[in-house]
């Protein structure tokens, strides 16, 4: 089935040719972002296969992560975790590494910010290799909270990112892209 509430919102993204290095066809949500019905309508689709799941908590990755991150919050009456970049957070965290493709990367999050009554949904913009994901699913199960899925805005659906995700875990795409 079409899903005509989507089709506006991949309407407004605008694909920019070897951004930010050549090869790459960047997806710019910012137009998307400006128009205040789609601004809002992408936080009502992203937030909706989990309306009935409980969520306490919408955990966003930085950066691009934490734009739409406490719209979805808000649509489903749950608070806003970030997951920072190395260093960034103030209290004790929790971290985790994961691989680039030249290097690693670590992501956090405080280590009190989750516990067993929170119910998790982790929200990033886009979905690539699916390794910023699949990091911040790790950090979730370093808490006590359980994981509810997974909501993107755009999964780049040539990389299979899913495969890096739970398995058990629902993930929720407004826009695939090939
Ligand atoms: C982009 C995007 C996702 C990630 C997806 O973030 O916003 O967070 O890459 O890639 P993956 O699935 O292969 O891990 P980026 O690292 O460019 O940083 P930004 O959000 O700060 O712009
Ligand atoms: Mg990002």
């Amino acid at each position: 089935s079409v899903d005509h509430s989507a089709d506006a919102l991949r309407r407004a993204l605008r694909t920019i040719p070897d951004f930010p290095k050549p090869g790459i066809q960047f997806q710019d949500i910012t137009p998307l972002l400006a128009d205040p019905n789609l601004l809002a309508r992408a936080a009502d689709v992203l937030a909706a296969p989990f309306a009935d799941s409980g969520i306490t908590q919408v955990v966003g990755i930085e950066s691009r992560g934490f734009i739409l991150a406490p719209l979805i919050a808000r649509q489903l009456d749950a608070g806003f975790v970030p997951v920072r970049k190395e260093g960034k957070l103030p209290h004790d965290t929790i971290a985790t590494s994961y691989e680039l493709e030249y290097g690693t990367d670590t992501v956090e999050v405080h280590a009190d910010a989750l516990d067993a009554d929170d119910c998790v949904l982790i929200h990033d913009d886009v979905i690539a290799t699916g390794g910023t994901a699949a990091a911040t699913a790790h950090l979730v199960a370093q808490t006590d909270a359980a994981l509810a899925g997974f909501s993107f805005l755009i999964a780049l659906t040539d990389l299979n990112g899913r495969d890096a995700l739970p398995a058990d875990a629902p993930v929720h795409t407004v826009l695939p892209v090939a």
